[in-house]
C-alpha cells in the first residue's frame, strides 16, 4: 500500500487523506459539440481539478450503454459508450490524471445489466442458453400475472414477461435494468474477471452501485441487504482487490450504524467505505419517499451524523457528502440558494470536510451551482423522474404538483450541465445540451467564481488542502457540542492534544451562541466564511450561515470527558 505522509506522519492508505471528486459525465464538459459531455471533455479540464486538489475522481459509469438511465444500464462491461469516446480515451484520461496525482474510480454497475447486454439477449432467447440464468427468473402467477407484487424503485411492477421463454424477469429499478442472478457462479467469476481488467488498466478504485441489494433473497421478498450479501462481497475482495491500492466505496441506502462495521470493518475484508443516506431519508416520508420530504431538523441531522462519526471512530471509514447526481444541489436543500448563496454553500462545506472522513465534492458543488426551475414535463430527462410522473398523474396528481417536487428534490438537478463560463450553453458545449442549461450560469459559473478571491472555490481548496496538511483534519477524534442547538452545527476534532473547534450557523438569521468550554480558547483560524476569527468563548453572535474553524492552542491536558463525546 501507498502510504500517504501528513506533516510527517504515517497516514496510510491514500484514500483516507485525499478528497474525492465526482464526475458525471454526460453533464460534465462536451469536446465535440453534440451536447453530450464525454472523456475528452474532462480531460481538458483536469487542470481545474488538479487546481482543486482533489486526489481521486469517482467517474458515473463511462461504458457501453443505451443510457436509459445514463449508463446505470451497461451493454458491455468492456468498452466506452461511443457518446462518451473510445478505450483509448480512456486510458489517456487514466494517464493525465496520473500527471496531476488524481486517480480514476469507476462506477461498478453489476447489480444490474442493460436490457441490450448480450448475455440478455441470449437469456432471453432460450431457456437452455448458459446466460439464462445470468438473470433472476419465475413462473407466472396462477392467474398468468407476476410472481409478486414488488413494484421497480423507477415505478410499476419490476416484473416483466418473456414469451419465448414464457417466464417473467425481475428487474428492481426498471425494465431496461434486469438484475443479474449473484446465485450464479459462472456470472460472479464474468464480474470478478472484468474488474481485475479494468484494475490492470490503472484504475484507483470502484465506487459500487447500489451494491447492498447483490445479495437478495426474491422469494422472501428481502431485496436490500439480503443473506449472501457479505459472502459476495468476501469473494469478491479476495478475488479482485486483495492485495491492490485500491479504494472502494459501495452505495447503500439501506446501511445502518448497526451494519455498517459489515461492510468496511478492517477484519471484514469487503470494502474500505460505503456511501450511506440516513441523513437524506431521515427527511423523506417513509412510504412517498423524496416525492413527499419532511421539513429538515437540524438537531436530528448532526444526530446522524454523531452517530456515523461514533461508529466509524475506531474501526471503518465515513465517506462524507450532501450531493450526488441522484440528489438534489446542496445548497438549494440545505442552504439558502438565494441571499446567502456563497456563504451558505461555504458553511455546509465546513461542516463537511471537517469532519472525519473522506470528502466528495459533486461537479459544479465547488462553485455553489444550485437547483434548476423547470416548468414543463418535457424538460425533463431521468428515467425516475418521467416513470414516476406517468405513474402519479396517472393516479390522479396534478401535473404541476408533481413538476414543484420534481424541482425541489428530482435528480435532474444535479444533471444539467456544468457551468464553465457566463456564455452561450455555459460554456459546456458548442451545440445544444442534452438537458436545459441552468439560466443563473450568467452569475454562477466556474470563470466568475475562480476569479474571485473570496469566492467558494478558492474556499473549498484551503478545505481539501487543510485535510493533506493537517493530520488532525484526518485522524482526529470526532466530538459533538451544543446537540439540542437547533440552528448551530458544532464540533471538535481532537489529536495529540491539539483541537480543532468548529462552529456552523445552518440558518439564514443572526444566531447568538454560547460558547461551550470545550470549544472556547484562542488560537489560529483555520476557515471562516465571514470576519476570521481567533477567539471563541462567552456569548457570540454568527452571521447569518457563518462558519468558523478554530486550531486552538494548546491548554495542558484536555479533559476527554468533555460533553457530548463520542
Ligand atoms: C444508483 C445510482 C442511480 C441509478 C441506480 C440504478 O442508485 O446512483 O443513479 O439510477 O443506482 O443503477
Ligand atoms: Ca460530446
Amino acid at each position: 500500500m501507498t502510504e500517504t505522509t501528513v506533516a510527517g506522519q504515517q497516514m496510510a492508505p491514500w484514500w483516507k487523506t485525499a478528497t474525492g471528486y465526482q464526475i458525471y459525465p454526460r453533464s460534465f464538459c462536451d469536446s465535440n459539440g453534440d451536447g453530450i459531455g464525454d472523456i475528452p471533455g474532462i480531460i481538458s479540464r483536469l487542470d481545474h481539478l488538479r487546481d482543486l486538489g482533489i486526489g481521486f475522481i469517482w467517474l458515473s459509469p463511462v461504458y457501453a450503454s443505451p443510457m436509459a438511465d445514463n449508463g446505470y444500464d451497461i451493454s458491455d462491461y468492456r468498452d466506452i459508450a461511443p457518446e462518451f469516446g473510445t478505450l483509448e480515451d480512456f486510458d489517456r484520461l487514466v494517464a493525465e490524471a496520473k500527471a496531476r496525482d488524481i486517480r480514476i474510480v469507476m462506477d461498478l454497475v453489476v447489480n444490474h445489466s442493460s436490457s441490450a447486454h448480450d448475455w440478455f439477449r441470449a437469456a432471453c432467447a432460450s431457456r437452455g442458453a448458459p446466460e439464462h440464468d445470468f438473470y433472476i427468473w419465475r413462473d407466472a402467477a396462477p392467474d398468468g400475472g407476476p410472481p409478486s407484487d414488488h413494484q421497480a424503485c423507477f415505478g410499476g411492477s419490476a416484473w416483466t414477461w418473456v414469451p419465448e421463454v414464457e417466464r417473467y424477469y425481475l428487474g428492481h429499478f426498471s425494465p431496461e435494468q434486469p438484475d443479474l442472478n449473484w446465485q450464479n457462479p459462472e456470472l460472479r467469476r464474468e464480474i470478478y474477471d472484468m474488474m481485475n481488467w479494468w484494475f490492470d488498466r490503472g484504475i484507483g478504485g470502484f465506487r459500487m452501485d447500489v451494491i447492498s441489494v447483490i445479495g437478495k433473497d426474491v422469494d422472501a421478498g428481502v431485496y436490500e441487504e439480503g443473506p449472501y450479501l457479505h459472502g459476495f462481497l468476501q469473494e469478491m475482495h479476495r478475488e479482485t482487490l486483495a492485495g491492490r491500492d485500491v479504494v472502494t466505496v459501495g452505495e447503500s441506502w439501506s446501511v445502518s450504524p448497526e451494519t455498517a462495521l459489515s461492510y468496511c470493518g478492517r477484519d471484514r475484508h469487503e470494502l474500505d467505505m460505503v456511501f450511506q443516506f440516513n441523513h437524506v431519508t431521515a427527511f423523506e416520508d417513509e412510504v412517498a419517499g423524496k416525492w413527499k420530504p419532511k421539513p429538515f431538523d437540524l438537531r436530528r441531522f448532526k444526530a446522524i451524523f454523531a452517530t456515523w462519526q461514533g461508529v466509524m471512530a475506531e474501526d471503518g471509514w465515513n465517506s462524507l457528502f450532501l450531493s450526488n447526481h441522484d440528489l438534489p444541489r446542496q445548497v438549494s436543500k440545505y442552504g439558502d440558494d438565494g441571499t446567502f448563496r456563497v456563504a451558505s454553500a461555504k458553511m455546509l462545506a465546513t461542516v463537511i470536510h471537517l469532519m472525519k472522513g473522506t470528502p466528495f465534492v459533486y461537479q459544479g458543488e465547488e462553485i455553489g451551482m444550485t437547483n434548476v426551475r423547470f416548468e414543463r414535463i418535457d424538460q425533463f430527462r431521468d428515467v425516475e423522474t418521467l416513470r414516476q410522473y406517468t405513474g402519479k398523474v396517472a393516479a390522479g396528481m396534478a401535473p404541476e404538483t408533481f413538476i414543484a417536487g420534481a424541482n425541489e428534490n428530482g435528480r435532474d438537478n444535479a444533471r444539467t450541465p456544468m457551468q464553465w463560463t457566463a456564455g452561450a450553453q455555459a460554456g459546456f458545449t458548442d451545440g445544444t445540451p442534452w438537458i436545459e442549461v441552468n439560466p443563473n450560469h450568467r452569475t454562477i459559473n466556474v470563470a466568475a467564481d475562480r476569479a474571485d478571491p473570496d469566492g467558494i472555490f478558492a474556499f473549498y481548496r484551503n478545505l481539501i488542502a487543510l485535510r493533506r496538511e493537517r493530520p488532525v483534519v484526518v485522524a482526529g477524534r470526532y466530538l459533538s457540542f451544543a446537540q439540542d442547538n437547533p440552528a448551530v452545527f458544532a464540533f471538535a476534532r481532537d489529536l495529540d492534544g491539539e483541537r480543532v473547534a468548529v462552529i456552523a450557523n445552518f440558518t439564514g438569521t443572526p444566531a447568538e451562541f454560547d460558547v461551550p468550554d470545550g470549544l472556547a480558547g484562542a488560537g489560529t483560524c483555520l476557515v471562516a466564511n465571514h470576519a476570521p476569527r481567533s477567539e471563541l468563548s462567552g456569548r457570540i453572535t454568527l452571521a447569518p450561515f457563518e462558519a468558523v474553524a478554530v486550531l486552538l492552542a494548546a491548554r495542558g491536558e484536555r479533559d476527554t470527558q468533555t460533553e457530548g463525546a463520542t
